[in-house]
């Protein structure tokens, strides 16, 4: 006999990464694999953040600086916001879970989430354990935030915006969140998950978490050094909101939730304004090959704000992602996420992207000759 696992735990889902690439290699006896599946920077990290973490890891049998305070008064000062308004966590993942933990208390507070969006956010909900209210997105697979504000009621904690979406590639505006705050009960309070952020510099009308949090809104900013910076492997994501969340964020968090390397990298990769620069140019260049590569097989691509691009196939896409990796090609099928017809792909180098619009198209080829 042993203590009882809490039941809504065994309820869970585990999260389901992307397929490795060394398994697939060796499942199906191939040499090159490209995965496409993670929404990783494809150019790689900064070489000044490489060359930090290499600094760092000489003195990694020291704790470290549990206030992270250079890394906290970089990305303040980054950001023009003061430093006790930044919190930072083990990944953007560490900051979405804390938030669980600092909001939802009672089986009958709810959450409300975009369907498709990350699951991240349903995970916070279910942990609590807490009601999760989905709202499925419009037929532009956009967030439907005029939708989500009629869920509203006294029982509502948290809802979670990302913007850019995960897996839909999909914004919103700021007129379309104003409404929305305009119609917030007081009890709620609003995540806007920016790991996309940097993709999204050109989409009019961008809602800033940081304005938000600066004019004292009902407003929490999550942003990410996985995406754009390229130190997924890391895991540093970053939040900002009122300096009196961010305490009660650090009385409930881990002491030293960000190691010593991540941080030294993470301030480096900061200051690369260059390297950063060249991310979102090539992510730019490459959203437009990975959409061009769908339409060339009769796929609907949707417009993606991102790093990745999701389209409709128009046919069960489950047999595509298989006929992919066979390929060696990892890309993500939607079924697990209630799109059955949609594959989705991250960008990858220029070669990668070429290899997966070979793949593509030989794959929709053999396809129609059987
Ligand atoms: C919308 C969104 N938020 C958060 C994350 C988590 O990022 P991190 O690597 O910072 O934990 C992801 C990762 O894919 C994401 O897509």
């Amino acid at each position: 006999m042993s203590a009882p696992i809490r039941p809504n735990i065994l309820g869970m889902t585990p999260y389901s990464p992307g397929r490795p690439i060394e398994q697939v290699q060796r499942e199906l006896g191939l040499d090159h694999v490209v995965k496409l599946a993670s929404n990783e920077n494809p150019l790689g990290p900064s070489p000044l953040a490489i060359r930090a973490a290499q600094a760092a890891a000489e003195t990694m049998h020291l704790y470290p600086d549990a206030a992270a305070y250079e890394l906290r008064r970089a990305v303040a000062t980054h950001h023009g916001v003061e430093e006790n308004q930044v919190m930072l966590g083990n990944g953007s993942d560490e900051l979405i879970h804390m938030l669980g933990l600092l909001y939802l208390s009672s089986p009958e507070d709810e959450i409300i989430v975009g369907k498709p969006s990350f699951v991240r956010y349903n995970a916070a909900g279910y942990l609590a354990p807490c009601r999760v209210v989905e709202v499925p997105v419009n037929d532009q697979l956009e967030l439907d935030l005029d939708q989500m504000v009629r869920h509203f009621s006294d029982k509502t904690r948290l809802v979670w915006l990302a913007n850019p979406n995960n897996p839909t590639g999909t914004a919103f505006s700021c007129a379309a969140l104003d409404r929305m705050l305009a119609e917030l009960p007081s009890g709620a309070t609003v995540v806007l998950d920016e790991a996309y952020f940097e993709f999204a510099r050109d989409y009019p009308d961008y809602p800033n978490s940081v304005d938000y949090v600066k004019t004292g809104k009902s407003v929490i900013g999550l942003r990410t050094f996985s995406k754009a910076h390229g130190l997924a492997g890391l895991r540093v994501g970053y939040g900002f909101a009122s300096s009196a969340v961010v305490d009660a964020f650090h009385r409930a968090r881990e002491p030293f939730n960000v190691n010593s390397v991540a941080q030294a990298a993470a301030i480096a990769a900061l200051a690369d304004s260059a390297h950063l620069e060249r991310s979102v140019r090539h992510n730019s260049a490459m959203i437009e090959a990975l959409s061009q590569a769908f339409l060339a097989v009769g796929a609907r691509p949707y417009p993606s704000h991102a790093n990745f691009v999701l389209a409709d196939m128009g046919e069960p896409a489950d047999p595509l992602f298989e006929a992919l990796l066979r390929k060696g090609v990892i890309v993500r099928s939607g079924t697990p996420l209630g799109l059955p017809k949609f594959l989705r792909v991250s960008v990858g180098t220029q070669a990668e992207v070429a290899q997966f619009s070979e793949a593509l198209n030989q794959v929709v080829k053999e396809r129609a000759t059987v």
